[in-house]
């Protein structure tokens, strides 16, 4: 009876800031507003804007093209993930603890619900990392082909499912034991150098991340004003062929480019000032992001018919270009940005895994062994090891796609609890400091719940069984490990 009755436990808010001062297990506090906007921008700004619009645009896996209305399925996604991201900063701001979602459901929700979110992030961080990381390979590729004319082989450079898609032959592979070799290398190697770089230090990432980000800012500006140059209204009619179908299923596919605001709050324990800069960082990279994926999306559909993107979806930026007859060096320097932008994505999402990791083994559901903290570098280098071996292996084996659904409707189920959780708090604990209070009462969060819920219902029945598929095999870890080793339950009431 007593172990059901924990299940539904929650952690008082007070307890979770108080454990995470507890000596040999405090991370330091490095970061001010810019650097966590910075962080936010780098999470945000990747393989969606520079991949995942031209899918959308011409509606390849929905057969519904957004076409030049993409711009509006832009904003749509933009509303919805706002409602989400002013919940996530009310919550950052309150608890600036470096679980993110899965610390404001252990204060909300409950143990059980706490473990469901942290198992569930996991597919958001380490699955969309590995989506983000297969990305980066693809477009270094086609980088070093271009510029310096080398062709890493096929069978080092994708996964084995994508090698048969393409109609390539297994026995012109090496061989070892008679199995045939194929793997993404590039993809494992971005994975384990940004591994390393991130245990030197939270700071020295922080700072290779600021520089990533100026630069991918850079060259998207770069691309805005070629758009501008390359603009035909003509291109823009039919504005919406896929009518409002083709918007709504445009605005599905492009979630992902906006998931990463969220990764902020996983930074909040390593914050200078938490009250204000999480609020800053996690709002302010959306809106940022939200206001430069609108014009490069006018400038792409303005310079390029949308149907021309049929068959180059995998690089729209670089064809939008090409169709203009744009200099050499210029369809070069947006290919360097995209492996720029892929990178910094991957370091952040990086960044976030181990610290989800970290505070879960703090709670007791993950193994003492997570919550080590390296005496030198401060990082959670064990947590951080752990997830460059997962992610660097997946991404050498998996195939692109189905990483990158996974990605949503883990995502958009994390945003789903975490606006509940605003909800909730308001309700139990209406009295507490919130630095930052969201506007809107108790409709905004509801707003947030019923778009993301909305999103969700847009995905797949494939993306569905394998998340719920997750879901159980978390449940599993959870009622043979968590549930007996968990610290609040050997807390006293
Ligand atoms: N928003 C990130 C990207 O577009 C995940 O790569």
């Amino acid at each position: 009876m007593h172990r059901w009755h924990g299940l539904w436990r929650t952690k008082p808010i007070d307890s979770l800031i108080h454990e995470a001062h507890v000596r040999g297990h405090t991370l330091e506090r490095a970061l001010g507003s810019f650097d966590v906007t910075m962080i936010g921008i780098g999470a945000i700004i990747g393989a969606g804007i520079f991949a995942m619009v031209g899918e959308a645009a011409v509606g390849a896996s929905s057969g519904h093209p957004a076409g030049p209305a993409l711009i509006v399925s832009f904003v749509l996604t933009a509303i919805a993930c706002a409602f989400t991201a002013l919940c996530y900063a009310e919550l950052a701001a309150m608890v600036p603890i470096s679980g993110s979602a899965y610390t404001y459901a252990y204060a909300t929700l409950g143990e059980l619900a706490a473990w469901i979110i942290g198992w569930d992030l996991i597919l958001e961080y380490a699955i969309g990392n590995v989506a983000v990381a297969i990305s980066w390979s693809g477009y270094f590729c086609h980088l070093l082909q271009s510029t310096i004319g080398v062709t890493i082989p096929a069978w080092l450079s994708l996964d084995y499912r994508t090698f048969l898609q393409q109609g390539l032959d297994l026995a012109s592979v090496p061989h070892l034991f008679g199995v045939p070799i194929v793997f993404n290398f590039p993809a494992v190697a971005i994975v384990a150098a940004l591994t390393a770089l991130l245990i030197i230090g939270i700071k020295e990432s922080a700072r290779f991340n600021s520089a990533m980000v100026l630069f991918k800012l850079a060259i998207l500006a770069v691309f805005i004003g070629a758009g501008f140059h390359y603009f035909h209204k003509e291109n823009w009619v039919p504005f919406a062929p896929g009518g409002w179908k083709g918007i709504q299923a445009g605005a599905a596919t492009i979630f992902f480019a906006y998931i990463g605001f969220d990764a902020v709050s996983t930074v909040a324990e390593e914050t200078k000032d938490p009250g204000r800069d999480m609020p800053i960082g996690i709002i302010g990279s959306l809106a940022a992001c939200t206001v430069i994926y609108i014009l490069v999306t006018i400038a792409l559909t303005g310079m390029i018919p949308f149907s021309e993107l049929k068959g180059q979806i995998a690089e729209p930026l670089v064809a939008g270009l090409a169709y203009n007859h744009a200099p050499a060096w210029l369809t070069a320097l947006i290919s360097v940005g995209a492996v720029v932008a892929n990178t910094a994505v991957l370091l952040v999402f990086q960044l976030g895994q181990p610290r989800i990791f970290f505070a879960m083994s703090r709670d007791g559901l993950l193994p003492p062994y997570f919550a080590r903290v390296h005496p030198r570098f401060k990082t959670p280098h064990v947590t951080t090891i752990w997830t460059g071996v997962a992610v660097g292996t997946l991404s050498a084996f998996c195939n692109l796609d189905e990483m990158a659904n996974l990605c949503n409707i883990g995502t958009l189920f994390a945003f789903i609890l975490v606006c509940l959780g605003v909800l909730i708090l308001r309700v139990k604990d209406p009295h507490r400091a919130r630095p930052f209070r969201m506007p809107g009462g108790m409709l905004f969060p509801l707003l947030g719940v019923a778009f993301c819920l909305y999103l969700m219902l847009g995905l797949g029945v494939v993306s569905w069984v394998r998340f719920f598929g997750w879901l159980a095999v978390g449940l599993v870890i959870y009622f043979f490990h968590g549930s007996k080793k968990s610290v609040l339950r050997a807390t006293p009431r």
